[in-house]
Formats: structure tokens, C-alpha cells, sequence
């Protein structure tokens, strides 16, 4: 099936999810994009529909490519409608009994056996997703970042089950379908970039924590001394607590290594719903967007 995937799934809408159909629709795929019911499924559009605005704005694609790929997506708020897909990418809430149910039911409905589940976990076991469904083997971790129609990179996470012509797969579609650059990484959480972005992270919030230096102070001196596009504080804001919280939950998890341990202010800030730009205040403070 290499190189033939034209029909992709998309579960959930939020921003990686959105980000992920984003490309696919731009990449001329016919994509289905399903999310927790109309409302959701409107919200993912909107997502969608201002992503492409700004690519337009920022010269990136031409006012006519941004229509045509909007006219490609459909949003749904049913998992049946993923049941002729060739590709389907779970993109949900980083939370492990959410990603299972929505694997149990996808090998329900999905026909094509040989059709390839993929999970845009962050740090969750791509095996455990495997194993809940009777094709462990189609399963497989295909990881991208945030904003999706940036970044380049995409993460192939092979679990003990995954099959050589999966990961194949997957790697021609994310690299000459999408265009993207792919990194190999082994089932553990975090993989590659996570692995070694999180506890930077963690420790910025422990340094703004201890009051040793401005939330403003931490971000300027990574942009400014290291070139960082953005600074930790900014990143984890972007990324969302709550998900920064739930990979170094995982991570920690995993690994038992202090130095992964969501620190008491991120809890303290998740549980208080400062989760970051989504939700319009985290360490930075964002406008109506
Ligand atoms: N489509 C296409 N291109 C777009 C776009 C869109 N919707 N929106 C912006 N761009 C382009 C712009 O045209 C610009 O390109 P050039 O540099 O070639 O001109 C570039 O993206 C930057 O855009 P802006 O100038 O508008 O914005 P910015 O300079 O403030 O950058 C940013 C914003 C891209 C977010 C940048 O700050 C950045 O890269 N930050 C780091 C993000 C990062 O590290 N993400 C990884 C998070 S980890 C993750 O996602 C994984 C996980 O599991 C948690």
C-alpha cells in the first residue's frame, strides 16, 4: 500500500489533530476528520479554515490551494465514517484510556485489514494501543509537532508488534506524501524528541517556581542567548500544560527519574485550568485568538 494511501482518518480535532488534517488536506488527501460530536466537529473546521488563512497571509500557499483543501476535509462527529480509510491517525487527548477506546473502536469499524492505525501519542506505549485492537501489527507511532504545517519532523514509533511493511509504509507517506522528515524511534516514552525536550521544560517551570527568575527573564534568555524560537515557558504554553504535564507523567512513569516529575506549579496550573494559549493564560498571558 505504500505510497497509495489517499483516504486518511483523523480522530480528534484539537490543535495537533487539526495541524495533522490540515496537511493531509493540503497534500491532496482526502481526509475525514472525526471529532466528539457537531459542535467539536465545528470547532475542528474553524481550526482548520484560520490555520490555512494564515498560511495565506504569511504567502506560504495560494488563496485557491487554501479553498481546495478545505473542500477536501469532512468533519464528523461518527467513527463509522472512518470505516473506508487506508490511514487513520489518532490525534486525542494525551490520556491512555481515551486513546484505548478510541483503538478498540477504530479495529471494530476500520475494513481495510490492512489498513494502518497510527497514534500521535507523545509519550504514551504505541504496544499498548497495539494491543488493543487485533491488528497490533498495522499499529504503529507516527508523531508530529505543534504547529503541524511548520515543523518538518515526524517521530515512526515501532512497537514489538509493528510490521516492517507498516513502518514502511507510514515512513513513504509521512516523508513523500507529506513532505516531512522522519526520525526512527523504539516504543519508549517520550521517544526521541520528547525524551530530551521535556525535562528542559520542567525545569523551567521549576526555576520559575523557586522565583530564582522571571517567567519573562526564562523565556528571554533562551531566545535571546541560545536562539531558541521560543522560550520554554512560551513552548509549554503552545504545547498546553496539560499535555506537558501528561508526557512527564508518562515519562516519570516509565523511567522513575525525578528530573521528569511534573513539578507542583504545573499540576497546580492544570488542575486551575491555565493550561496555556488554548485556554488564554498559562505562564504568558495570550488575546482572544
Ligand atoms: N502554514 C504554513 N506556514 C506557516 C503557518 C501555517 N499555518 N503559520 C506560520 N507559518 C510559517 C511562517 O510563514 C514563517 O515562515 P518563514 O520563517 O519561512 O517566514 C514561520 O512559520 C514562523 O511563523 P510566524 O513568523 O508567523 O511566527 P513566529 O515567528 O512567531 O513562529 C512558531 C511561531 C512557528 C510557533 C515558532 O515560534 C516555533 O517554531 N516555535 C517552536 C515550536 C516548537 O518547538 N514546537 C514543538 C513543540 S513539541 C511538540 O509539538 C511535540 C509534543 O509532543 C508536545
Amino acid at each position: 500500500m505504500n505510497g497509495n494511501i489517499r483516504r486518511v482518518g483523523v480522530v480528534g480535532g484539537g490543535q495537533m489533530g487539526a495541524g495533522i488534517a490540515e496537511v493531509c488536506a493540503r497534500a491532496g488527501l482526502d481526509t475525514v476528520v472525526c471529532e466528539a460530536g457537531a459542535t467539536a466537529a465545528r470547532a475542528a473546521r474553524e481550526r482548520v479554515a484560520a490555520s490555512l488563512d494564515r498560511a495565506v497571509e504569511r504567502g506560504k500557499l495560494e488563496a485557491e490551494a487554501a479553498r481546495d483543501a478545505l473542500a477536501r476535509l469532512i468533519f464528523t462527529g461518527s467513527l463509522e465514517d472512518l470505516s473506508d480509510r487506508q490511514l487513520v491517525i489518532e490525534a486525542v487527548i494525551e490520556n491512555a484510556d481515551a486513546k484505548t477506546e478510541v483503538f478498540t473502536a477504530l479495529d471494530k469499524i476500520v475494513e481495510d485489514p490492512a489498513a494502518v492505525l497510527a497514534t500521535n501519542t507523545s509519550a504514551l506505549p504505541v504496544m499498548r494501543l497495539g494491543m488493543a485492537t487485533s491488528r497490533a501489527d498495522r499499529v504503529v507511532g507516527l508523531h508530529f509537532f505543534n504547529p503541524v504545517p511548520v515543523l518538518p519532523l515526524v517521530e515512526v514509533v515501532t512497537s514489538l508488534h509493528t510490521a516492517p511493511d507498516t513502518i514502511a509504509t507510514v515512513e513513504g507517506f509521512a516523508a513523500r506524501t507529506l513532505g516531512k522528515t522522519v526520525v526512527h524511534s523504539r516504543d519508549r516514552a517520550g521517544f526521541v524528541v520528547n525524551a530530551l525536550l521535556v525535562p528542559y521544560l520542567l525545569a523551567a517551570v521549576r526555576m520559575a517556581e523557586s522565583g530564582f527568575a522571571t517567567a519573562a527573564d526564562i523565556d528571554a534568555g533562551m531566545e535571546l542567548g541560545c536562539a531558541h524560537p521560543m522560550g520554554p515557558l512560551k513552548l509549554a504554553d503552545l504545547i498546553g500544560l496539560d499535555t506537558v504535564a501528561s508526557i512527564a507523567a508518562s515519562l516519570y512513569d516509565e523511567f522513575k527519574e525525578p528530573l521528569y516529575a511534573p513539578p507542583p506549579l504545573l499540576q497546580r496550573m492544570v488542575e486551575a485550568r491555565l493550561l496555556g494559549r488554548k485556554t488564554g493564560r498559562g505562564f504568558h498571558v495570550y488575546g482572544q485568538e
